[in-house]
């Protein structure tokens, strides 16, 4: 990529600045039934690189490197038509079902019982969603009972009698999925869903007052009924929940880069708005709690939109159809990149956040269809960097830098950036994105109130073709190392390449000054 022109960002960092320590949570993702998530993904028996219970090793392994806390489960809008009931107990009585969300059929194979047990192996938590499409109240809290109740008890006995004495003990659980979307089996009016998902939330919070709420937020800030129905919602459910959800996706359709990589500034202005009408409900209601954020469907996702259309209106009801197979390219892996600082800068209000999804749908991680290898997606490298630098306390920066005119977006910086401080690691991490197509940036950072500090090292990910994807055969979107970073005396300094996904890792050797 050629560089003609010059930018430059400089940030002061004091250490005494902080904005809020980062749940580890915001580094969640999602697995829905559909297409080839669950079947064909983290599930294929009878292939070699399985173990004894049929889950992918090689998935597994991928997944743990990322290090993801909690995993939204099982949708989506699969979850709006879920008999829960259907994906427990001896797989032989387990009936196929027509899936309507996704017209697939969905055989129920893998269910509750088996999806904690891969939720273990990958060292993570289940994040359940509820159906309050065409269900409600009293099966949200069998569920429920289900899934934590210890003992004696109709359902907890069922479980116990499927072989799990111990409960799972799911400490999150979302009401519903996208109710205010038209496209929703069992959509509903803000009135008719305010109302359904406070009593669901009332009965659940008698059962285990222990677990957390999540409230249905819009499915985008384009909706029609946005924010009207965040504020209307949440004056019914402000009592019982703590979160309220948001989803967003991403796209080039418009084959315009330079304002795609300004497409996080909407998933800020997103954010603000959201976290407005969660401080306005709760000044009406004069309460005394936050509402904070769990931002559980964000990724980039357009890819693969007219082949889905295609399959599902030719090749409907078929079992693990191949939908939603996005494939990344190394632009895509700079937008996700944005999007993780982002939520970053936003840790004092955004608990949870959920990469849609994990493996095979709109995801990181790729299987082979028909056995075969699973591979890295573009989008893997800046997801594992966040997750695995990104735990700490976030600091807030003073910035000065230089800017570029988009088509959509007017004025944007040139660099976003965030900077994660990790106390018990002694380590300071920059992670930076210039989202420019031609600028080398000259970037510095005041970073003396940090006391003695040293380089650790400069990961970078760069790539001279904006379309250039990873697959099974070859992987040429894969991070490296840079020697640019240095450090003299608490003030650093690298370049950023045009086009790059950055992270700075500073060793802190004092104590806080
Ligand atoms: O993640 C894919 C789909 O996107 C989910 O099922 C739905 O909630 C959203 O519209």
């Amino acid at each position: 990529m050629e560089s003609r022109e010059l930018g430059y960002v400089k940030l002061v960092l004091d250490r005494e600045y902080e904005l809020s320590k980062v749940d580890d949570r915001i580094f969640g993702s999602f697995i829905e039934h559909l297409g080839r998530a669950v079947y064909d993904g983290i599930y294929q028996p009878g292939n070699s690189l399985s173990d004894g219970m049929g889950f992918r090793r090689d998935v597994i392994d991928f997944v743990k490197d990322l290090q993801v806390p909690i995993i939204r489960y099982p949708g989506g809008n699969f979850v709006s038509g879920f008999r829960w009931e259907d994906s427990v107990g001896p797989r032989s009585q387990r009936p196929e079902r027509l899936d309507l969300a996704w017209r697939s059929t969905e055989s129920n194979q893998i269910g509750i019982n088996e999806f904690s047990k891969w939720a273990m192996k990958v060292k993570s938590s289940v994040m359940m969603t509820v159906n309050l499409g065409t269900r409600g109240i009293q099966d949200a809290c069998n569920l429920l009972e289900y899934c934590n109740q210890v003992s004696g008890t109709e359902y907890s006995d069922l479980r116990i009698a499927h072989g799990d004495r111990d409960p799972y003990g799911i400490k999150v659980w979302c009401l519903g999925n996208e109710m205010d979307g038209p496209w929703q089996i069992g959509h509903k009016t803000m009135e008719e869903y305010g109302r359904l998902a406070a009593e669901t939330a009332k009965a659940m919070k008698l059962i285990d007052p222990s677990i957390e709420l999540v409230s249905c937020g819009s499915s985008n800030s384009e909706m029609p009924t946005f924010p009207q129905w965040e504020a209307v919602t949440l004056e019914h459910t402000y009592d019982y929940v703590d979160y309220i959800s948001l989803h967003s996706y991403y796209d080039n359709r418009s084959e315009d880069t330079l304002d795609y990589l300004a497409q996080s500034d909407d998933m800020d202005k997103f954010i603000k708005k959201v976290i407005a009408t969660c401080d306005f409900v709760k000044a009406k209601k004069r309460g005394e709690k936050s509402i904070d954020l769990s931002f559980d469907e964000w990724n980039v996702w357009f890819h693969s939109n007219e082949k889905d259309e295609a399959l599902m209106r030719d090749q409907p009801w078929q079992r693990h159809p191949p939908l939603l197979e996005d494939i990344y390219n190394f632009e895509d892996a700079l937008v996700v990149g944005l999007l993780l600082i982002t939520l970053l800068k936003h840790a004092d209000r955004v608990k949870i956040a959920c990469l849609a999804q994990l493996v095979n749908v709109i995801a990181p991680i790729m299987t082979e269809q028909h056995g075969g290898r699973a591979w890295r997606q573009t989008i893997y490298w800046p997801f594992m960097h966040a997750s695995k630098y990104g735990r700490g306390v976030v600091i807030m920066p003073s910035v000065h830098g230089t800017r570029h005119e988009t088509s959509g977006h007017g004025e944007v910086t040139d660099v976003e950036s965030v900077s994660v401080f990790n106390e018990d690691k002694r380590e300071l991490t920059i992670f930076a994105v210039n989202r420019t197509l031609t600028k080398n940036i000259d970037f510095y950072a005041d970073i003396r109130s940090f006391g003695d500090c040293h380089v650790l090292e400069q990961i970078i990910l760069e790539n001279d073709d904006l379309h250039a994807c990873n697959s099974s055969v070859e992987e040429k979107v894969v991070p490296k190392r840079s020697d640019d970073l240095s450090s003299d005396n608490g003030m650093l300094h690298t370049i950023l390449h045009p086009a790059s996904w950055n992270v700075l890792r500073i060793g802190v050797n004092g104590r806080k000054m």
